[in-house]
Formats: structure tokens, C-alpha cells, sequence
């Protein structure tokens, strides 16, 4: 039986729609907007396109954007001085800085600046503590919006098996973390693991965050199981493409035939990102102007 495909684009759109409401209110109420800064250093073409999506939905969703685009040869001293800026503006919510960093600088002492208040990607220490500890803070993006479309289509996780592939600080680490936190049964796998695929084929829930195209092949996956695809990869041109496709981390043909739900790449996971990012400052804005966030972001 063929797998519900879903649609992260459509569940991305209903979640922007909350923030906009939440944004028109909170404008309402404090007299400003909410602001998000994304900080770009160097001129990454994937980059640039992600930073000027990011900016496009921030203004949709009623929200005051502020992109600030460095050279790459940009000190690291002056990098820091921006965030320190940032970190001091009043009318700045949200602090995100691009990455990856040209290999010149130092990414790790770049977000240890951010105010923990503003770090709306959730990579600071006191956010990483929070999440460990259950506490409320700022969570990474795709993680989060990954953990909503499994809710949505599973509802409670508890003790569900669950499979991280990939370890990354932006999707690995905090996704085992948010799926331990809704008590699954959490394995990390990485490229020191043995025998991936029968792990997989144990797992009720599959997170692929590897970067490898297809790498997931359909006959690891067990029966009806809730397939996850962060990766975006962009395969070589085949004859007569201009542009290679884009797959994910999954063999999505294959997987389909077997899996219970899957996301699609594109239109999965990726829409959800910025939506959470949106969802991620307007929670940041109202804790920072001590106005209380209406539930059901
Ligand atoms: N580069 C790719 N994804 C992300 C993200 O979620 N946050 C930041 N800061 N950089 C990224």
C-alpha cells in the first residue's frame, strides 16, 4: 500500500498563518513590530537564496526584516560586533546568522555571542540546556518542524522506536533530544554505525540528516513506518537537464511503496523550516516584551 504523502508545504502555510495572527496582535500590544535579523557572510548562492526566502516570509507574516550581508573576508572581530549590535537593538527579536561560515572564522564563538533571548535557531548553550532539560527556550528549526509533522500524523510518540541518521548540530542532536523529550525510544545513527540498514528496518520513525542522496534505500523500512527526509541534495544533470533533481536522504519511490507516511523533497520538511523560524521570533518577541504567546504556535 502506498504511503500518505505529507504535505509540509500545506501544514508550513497553516503554521505562517497563526504567526502572522500572532504578529498582528502582538504589534497590537506592544506598539512595534517583532524583527528578525539574518546576518549572510560571503556570497553562497544556496545561501542567498535560502537568507532571501527567509526575508520574503518574515515581511509576509507581518514581521520587520533586517538582512545584513557581509563580505566573507569580514574580521572576526567585526562579525562579532554585529551580533553585539543585534544582540542590543530593540527592535531586533530574532538573531540568525547564516551558516555555514566561510572556513575563516569561527561559527562557535559567532553564536556564543547571541543573546540567548534572540537565538531563534536554538544553538546557544543556555538553548541546548534547555531542551536537555526540558525547560522552555528556542529550539533548532527543522528539528522542531520535523517533531510537528510527526505529531500530526501520529499524535503521542510514546515508546515508538525511533532512528536519527545524522548527528548534526542543527538537525541530529536536537531532533534525538525533542523525540526523547516525547518519550520515543531514540537510536542516533552516524557514519561509525554498524549495520544501518537493519536498525532502520526496526525503526517506527525515520529521520534521514545525512546529505546523502537516496541513501535510505525502500527495503530498510519497516512496514508502515513515519519517514522523515531532511536532506536536500541536488543530484548531476541527467541528459538534456539543465539542473540535476533534488532528492533527499531517501529513496522516496522505493520508501513510499512500503512506509506509512513520508515527506516528499521538496515540499516536506523544507517549507516547515522557515515557517518555524517565523514561529521561533514571534515566541522569542513575546518573551521579550513580557507579553504572553497565545497558544497553538
Ligand atoms: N543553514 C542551513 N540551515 C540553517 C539553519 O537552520 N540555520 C542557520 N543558521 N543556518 C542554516
Amino acid at each position: 500500500m502506498a504511503a500518505e504523502v505529507i504535505d509540509g508545504k500545506a501544514f508550513a502555510g497553516r503554521l505562517r498563518e497563526r504567526v502572522a495572527a500572532a504578529a498582528a496582535a502582538f504589534e497590537q500590544q506592544a506598539g512595534r513590530k517583532a524583527g528578525l535579523a539574518v546576518v549572510l557572510v560571503g556570497d553562497d548562492p544556496a545561501s542567498q537564496v535560502y537568507v532571501a526566502s527567509k526575508g520574503k516570509a518574515t515581511l509576509a507574516a507581518g514581521m520587520a526584516s533586517f538582512e545584513h550581508r557581509v563580505p566573507a573576508d569580514i574580521a572576526q572581530a567585526e562579525l562579532e560586533a554585529l551580533v553585539r549590535r543585534l544582540n542590543a537593538d530593540p527592535a531586533v527579536d530574532g538573531i540568525l546568522v547564516q551558516l555555514p561560515l566561510p572556513a575563516a572564522l569561527d561559527d562557535q564563538a559567532v553564536i556564543a555571542l547571541i543573546d540567548p533571548a534572540k537565538d531563534v535557531d536554538g544553538l546557544t548553550d543556555p538553548n541546548i540546556a534547555a531542551l536537555a532539560n526540558q525547560r522552555p527556550g528556542l529550539f533548532p528549526c527543522t528539528p522542531f518542524g520535523c517533531m510537528l509533522l510527526l505529531q500530526d500524523r501520529l499524535g503521542d510518540l510514546s515508546g515508538k522506536d525511533a532512528v536519527v541518521i545524522g548527528r548534526s548540530q542543527l538537525v541530529g542532536r536536537p531532533m534525538a533530544q525533542l523525540l526523547v523529550n516525547a518519550n520515543a525510544t531514540v537510536t542516533v545513527a552516524h557514519s561509525r554505525t554498524r549495520d544501518l540498514a537493519d536498525l532502520v528496518r526496526r525503526s517506527d520513525i525515520v529521520v534521514a540528516a545525512v546529505g546523502r542522496p537516496e541513501m535510505v534505500r525502500g527495503d530498510w523500512i519497516k512496514p508502515g513506518a513515519a519517514v522523515i527526509d531532511v536532506g536536500i541534495n541536488r543530484l548531476p544533470p541527467a541528459e538534456g537537464e539543465a539542473r540535476g533533481r533534488l532528492v533527499g536522504d531517501v529513496a522516496f519511490a522505493e520508501a513510499s511503496e512500503v512506509a506509512g507516511s513520508i515527506t516528499p523533497v521538496p515540499g516536506g520538511v523544507g517549507p516547515m523550516t522557515i515557517a518555524v523560524l517565523l514561529r521561533n521570533t514571534i515566541v522569542a518577541a513575546h518573551r521579550i516584551a513580557g507579553i504572553p504567546a497565545p497558544a497553538g504556535l
